[in-house]
């Protein structure tokens, strides 16, 4: 089934958030090791190209998946489970949905706000232009801080969000983990 149900996520919603969620780690991964070999101009100059071929990858799918969640109705929540808890989970899938947005755009906002004007190449395919905003060290500087605060910052709540899927899994051993890899609630 394409579609999302009320007892179970769809083909599509689930192939997006583990696409999704590998690439966004694996990301996270990358952005770190560009800064870490600051000393190897040129493979650093690689890394970015890949890192940035990735960001946008992952915000075209991020937007993709915007559209498809807001037009999909929502499994409904597992018999037993606290209402506080279904309340809490949807604000930071809300969040980290929001985020999967806003950590690429601050990337692009470093791209397009810096001095140097290096051009991002995707995948060597397409060159994807600049955002049209005012360039100088300083604000490059800004984008840059808040690029990897926020970069950071979603790491650590995806890593709770997982930490609470598998919570759910192994301890309370419910089908919350199940559901995302296509199984249906029992009634
Ligand atoms: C190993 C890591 C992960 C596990 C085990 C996991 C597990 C899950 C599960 C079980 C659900 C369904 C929850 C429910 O029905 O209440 C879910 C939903 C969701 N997850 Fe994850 N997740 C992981 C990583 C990520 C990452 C890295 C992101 C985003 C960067 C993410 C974003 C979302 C979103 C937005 C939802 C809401 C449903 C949707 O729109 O697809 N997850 N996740
Ligand atoms: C979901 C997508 C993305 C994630 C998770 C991500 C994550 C990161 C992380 C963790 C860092 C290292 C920060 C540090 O340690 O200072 C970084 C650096 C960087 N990212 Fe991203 N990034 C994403 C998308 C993008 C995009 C789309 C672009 C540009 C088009 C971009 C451009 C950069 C640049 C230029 C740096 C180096 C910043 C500096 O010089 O201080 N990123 N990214």
């Amino acid at each position: 089934m394409l579609r999302n149900t009320r007892t179970s996520y769809g083909t599509v919603a689930i192939v997006l958030h583990w696409t999704i969620a590998l690439l966004f780690f694996a990301q996270i991964a990358l952005g770190f090791l560009t800064q870490a070999v600051a000393d190897r101009p040129r493979l650093q100059f690689d890394l970015y190209q890949w890192h940035k071929s990735f960001g946008f990858l992952i915000l075209a799918l991020a937007l993709v998946r915007l559209a498809w969640s807001l037009s999909s109705i929502r499994p409904l929540p597992l018999p037993g489970v606290p209402r506080w808890e279904t309340t809490a989970a949807r604000t930071v899938h809300r969040l980290i949905l929001a985020l999967t947005i806003a950590v690429p755009m601050a990337g692009w906002m470093i791209a397009s706000t810096s001095p140097l004007m290096i051009p991002s190449f995707v995948f060597d395919l397409v060159v994807v232009p600049d955002l049209p905003f005012t360039r100088s060290d300083a604000i490059e500087a800004f984008w840059s801080r808040t690029h990897a605060l926020l970069a950071y910052g979603s790491g650590l709540l995806a890593l709770a969000h997982a930490g609470a899927a598998i919570h759910h899994h192994l301890l309370r051993k419910d089908t919350t983990l199940a559901r995302m890899f296509g199984a249906h609630t029992v009634r």
